[in-house]
């Protein structure tokens, strides 16, 4: 389809018509003759403001000369030397007139070793105050409060919220051990304390399990549960179809590493390298020696998640992943069909504007 347009005519110009000069004349004539029908200039529509409305009663209209008092909404209060009242002009119209009230606003909020914030920009009616303490304190009151229009006045939604200094009471005290600064009573923000075992009476010497130290964070809490000191110790490991080649010990204590291998013959399923955890159990689960070689692609066994082994990130996709997706169709947007195209529009070819039919029209009559 080829889209075309007829090209476009321009309107016809008017025909000069033998009569014309007495249609002026009669023209002329008729507006000597007929008295024009006079209005008297008077305004309108009295401007409207956002910040203040209309004092007493609203007429219909006003003449020159007249004038228009202002007074601010409730909330709002005025601004010298704004005008508060407009005067109608000789020519019908308002003379100039401005926003002369402001929103009341709240007093600011003062917050010492804090941060006062205001998502308005403003502390007007109706906006909020985000209030939030410099590190080392802590927040007493609300952290959020909003300037509220009450009758005439405005005033904060609540108190305003203070900041006071962060301190935490004593550590809690642990079985067979001790921590650092033990005899005071008060501890700042940031203050570290530092635990420790106490050495034991018996064969096997007391392991600290958990976080050795520990940091007050917020009023009276610390940064973990203090830790624990007791005995620990794991049974000598012992894996089927393997060897432990490294480790080897008389006792087997609180982190002992030991390292595994499997004989000849098997492989070995799961990490070859375990170490003895707080509850006297080897850490990750002890692996197994399985008899045959180790498949050639790798099984998906789960990574061990056990803290400071190494983790990478990301799993290689395996090759039955992309088998996955090879069997999924491809699914195509429909082509772009030539209905889609827009239609060139045309305008019409016969433009004749209405107004200028009335304006003849008219003239014809007239002459
Ligand atoms: C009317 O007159 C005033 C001055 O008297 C002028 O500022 C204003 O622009 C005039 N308005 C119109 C619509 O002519
Ligand atoms: C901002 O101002 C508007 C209008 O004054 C108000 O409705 C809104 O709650 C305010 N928002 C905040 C976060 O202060
Ligand atoms: C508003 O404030 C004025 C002056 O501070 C006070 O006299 C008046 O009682 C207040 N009105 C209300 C409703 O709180
Ligand atoms: C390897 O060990 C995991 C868990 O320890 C087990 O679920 C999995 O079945 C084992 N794999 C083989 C091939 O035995
Ligand atoms: C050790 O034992 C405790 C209590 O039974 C348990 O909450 C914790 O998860 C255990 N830890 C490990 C690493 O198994």
């Amino acid at each position: 389809m080829t889209a075309s347009c007829a090209p476009r005519q321009a309107p016809p110009a008017r025909p000069e018509s033998p009569l014309f000069p007495w249609c002026c004349v009669g023209m002329l004539l008729a507006a000597l003759v007929l008295p024009l029908p006079i209005f008297s200039v008077r305004c309108i529509d009295p401007p409207v403001l956002d910040s203040m409305k209309l004092k007493g009663v609203i007429k219909h209209r006003y003449y020159p000369g007249d004038r228009i008092d202002y007074e601010c909404y409730r909330g709002y209060f005025y601004v010298w030397p704004y005008l508060l009242s407009a005067t109608c002009e000789p020519n019908g119209s308002w003379s100039r007139i401005e926003e002369a009230c402001l929103r009341k606003s709240c007093p600011d909020p003062e917050v010492k070793h804090g941060k006062v914030v205001a998502p308005n920009d403003t502390f007007e009616w109706e906006s909020e105050a985000h209030i939030s303490c410099n590190e080392g304190y802590f927040l007493r009151g609300k952290p959020i409060i909003v300037c509220n229009l009450i009758g005439e006045n405005v005033s904060w939604s609540d108190t305003i919220p203070h900041c006071e200094k962060i301190y935490c009471g004593q550590p809690p005290k642990i079985k067979h051990g001790k921590h650092t600064n033990s005899y005071r009573n008060i501890f700042e923000y940031n203050e570290l304390i530092t635990y420790s075992c106490d050495p034991s009476n018996g064969p096997d010497e007391y392991a600290l399990v958990g976080q050795n130290k520990l940091t007050c964070i917020e009023p009276n809490k610390w940064s973990s549960d203090p830790p624990l000191c007791k005995v620990v110790k794991c049974e000598r490991p012992f894996l089927e179809h393997g060897i432990m080649v490294s480790g080897s010990r008389e006792k087997f204590s609180y982190q002992s590493v030991v390292v595994f291998e499997c004989l000849q013959g098997f492989y070995l399923n799961g990490s070859n390298l375990v170490f003895c955890g707080g509850n006297d159990t080897w850490e990750p689960e002890m692996p197994t020696c399985i008899k045959g070689y180790k498949p050639t692609h790798p099984t998906k066994t789960p990574l061990s998640k056990y803290p400071g082994y190494p983790n990478p990130s990301e799993e290689i996709p395996s090759l039955e992943d992309f088998e996955d997706l090879g069997k999924r169709e491809l699914v195509l947007d429909p082509p772009l069909s030539r209905k889609n195209l827009p239609v060139q529009q045309c305008r019409s070819a016969n433009y004749f504007p209405q107004t200028h039919v009335s304006v003849y029209i008219l003239i014809i009559l007239i002459c």
